[in-house]
């Protein structure tokens, strides 16, 4: 086989790709040649934990989102990969919500495995993707820092798994450009103890809201002032939390919101999204879409409608996320290896617009889980990805949200049974709220 395939980015989605074309040779297959590009000097993605804001070491926009004492947001047991446990890797069952360094450590242990390393260029952003419909080729233009050289190689598929929660939505407000405190957006958020004794407000009701409220709550902020656009989010708060209308204006240190109530605060954080950014790709092949759970022009939610020989990873908002990438990456791999064909144009139009159907009468969250855990089975039923129980992984994340309505302070006390394992989870030794060393070796005590 003389086909060469582009993976953009070496997080979790373009690892579950490296994965997927090893499982294959493993097993006896002929794979292309596999050249994955990423930014960073590691692998891992927003796993990938950094100090650095703004722009990194060679003036690069800084991909990393996640911050320290990150513990993960939703139970293990729904993103286990299926062909490696939690208890394979750590070599017995651990508790339902790792913090950042147990699943950076995880995510690490499957691909060490694989052996897949030195298929990865590293410190190589992609500058620039086209396509050349004479040769039928893509041109990919990446820059080696540690040359310093720009170069450009021709590849028959490209993969993009570049992630979509790294360049920051950021609103403006009154008042900011003259706000005495610091105003920061949820990517440049790194260590809550700068928070410590504040009043903070925050802009936005989605997770990063919730989570570094938590965070800076948990690391003794004084007082937290969530502001909402559309609607509070609605958990029985501690006493210093307030959910406030959305603000309108900022002067000197005195926030004002639409109700007209007023609060003095010493910093801002935009919890305000992120966009899907796609610069390097030239304008035809670019996914235009905000976050939801089927992208447009993305057939099974991978497959670039207009040009089948390009793919996009991870593009969906995310219930699911490793495992749900792992069955996407088998799905890419078998269409490149010529054991999985796509239909017509026309055809994939239908079927994409027949999935964006069912996801705008969606009702809740619960059906929305449900609707991702249907779209993860109905690509692993095409691939040899091994099948894992959708079923039990959708319960465990019912358990979390009922756990979160309960007590949005000690859900992370909870434990889950595996999908794959059956086992159920040990509580952590240490109660979240408590728990103020999120290391590795913390974690794993017993
Ligand atoms: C703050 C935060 C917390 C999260 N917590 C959880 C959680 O608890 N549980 C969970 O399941 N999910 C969580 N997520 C969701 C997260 O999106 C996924 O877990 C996962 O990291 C997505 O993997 P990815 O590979 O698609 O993207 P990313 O992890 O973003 O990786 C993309 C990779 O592409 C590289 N890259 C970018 N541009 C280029 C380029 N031009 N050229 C080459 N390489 C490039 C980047 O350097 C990066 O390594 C969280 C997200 C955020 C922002
Ligand atoms: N511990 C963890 O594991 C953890 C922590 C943080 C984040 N994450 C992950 O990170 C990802 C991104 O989450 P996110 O919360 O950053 O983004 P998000 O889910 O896209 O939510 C964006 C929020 O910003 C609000 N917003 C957008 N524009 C606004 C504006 N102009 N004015 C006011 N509000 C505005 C939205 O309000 P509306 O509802 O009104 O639209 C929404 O509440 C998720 O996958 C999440 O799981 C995980």
């Amino acid at each position: 086989m003389s086909k060469r395939v582009a993976i953009i980015g070496a997080g979790p989605s373009g690892l579950a790709q490296l994965r997927a074309f090893q499982s294959a040779k493993q097993k006896g297959a002929e794979i292309p040649e596999v050249v994955c590009f990423e930014k960073q000097s590691n692998w891992g993605g927003l796993w990938n934990y950094t100090w650095r804001t703004g722009l990194d070491e060679y003036g690069e926009p800084v991909h990393g989102s996640m911050y320290r004492y990150l513990w993960s947001n939703g139970p293990k047991e729904g993103l286990e990969f299926a062909d490696y446990s939690f208890e394979e890797h750590f070599g017995r069952p651990i508790a339902s919500y790792p913090p950042r360094s147990v699943l950076f450590d995880y995510i690490e242990g499957r691909v060490k495995k694989a052996g897949v390393r030195d298929m990865i260029r590293f410190n190589s952003p992609v500058r620039h993707v086209n396509y050349d419909e004479s040769a039928g080729l893509f041109n990919v233009t990446v820059q080696d820092h540690q040359k310093d050289q720009e170069y450009t190689e021709q590849f028959d598929h490209v993969i993009v798994a570049n992630g979509h929660f790294s360049t920051p939505n950021v609103p403006h407000f009154e008042g900011f450009d003259s706000f005495n405190g610091r105003v920061l957006h949820a990517h440049d958020f790194r260590d809550a103890m700068e928070f410590k004794d504040k009043d903070i407000l925050i802009i936005g009701t989605s997770y990063s809201a919730e989570d570094i409220g938590s965070q800076c709550w948990k690391y003794g902020a004084k007082t937290i002032t969530v502001s909402h656009r559309t609607g509070p989010m609605g958990y029985d708060w501690p006493d210093n939390w307030q959910e406030v209308p959305l603000l309108t204006k900022v002067e000197n240190n005195t926030a004002t919101f639409k109700d007209g109530t007023t609060k003095d605060v010493d910093a801002i954080i935009l919890c305000t999204g992120y966009l899907h950014h796609f610069p390097f790709m030239e304008e035809s092949l670019k996914l235009k879409t905000d976050n939801r759970l089927y992208p447009v022009d993305l057939y099974n939610g991978v497959v670039w409608q207009h040009n089948p020989n390009l793919f996009y990873l991870g593009m969906q908002d995310q219930w699911y996320t490793f495992n749900m990438f792992d069955a996407q990456a088998w799905y890419a791999r078998d269409i490149i290896m010529g054991r999985l064909d796509v239909p017509s144009q026309k055809e994939m139009r239908a079927d994409i617009d027949k999935w964006r159907e069912q996801e705008d009468s969606i009702p809740d969250d619960y059906a929305s889980i449900k609707y991702q855990g249907d779209y993860t089975l109905h690509l692993m039923a095409m691939t040899d990805y091994p099948e894992f129980n959708v079923e039990a992984s959708n319960e465990a994340f019912y358990q979390w949200k009922k756990h979160k309505k309960k007590n949005i302070m000690t859900f992370r006390d909870n434990g889950y049974k595996s999908a794959l394992t059956g086992t159920m989870a040990p509580n952590h030794h240490t109660p979240w709220k408590n728990a103020l060393d999120d290391s590795l070796e913390s974690y794993l005590k017993t």
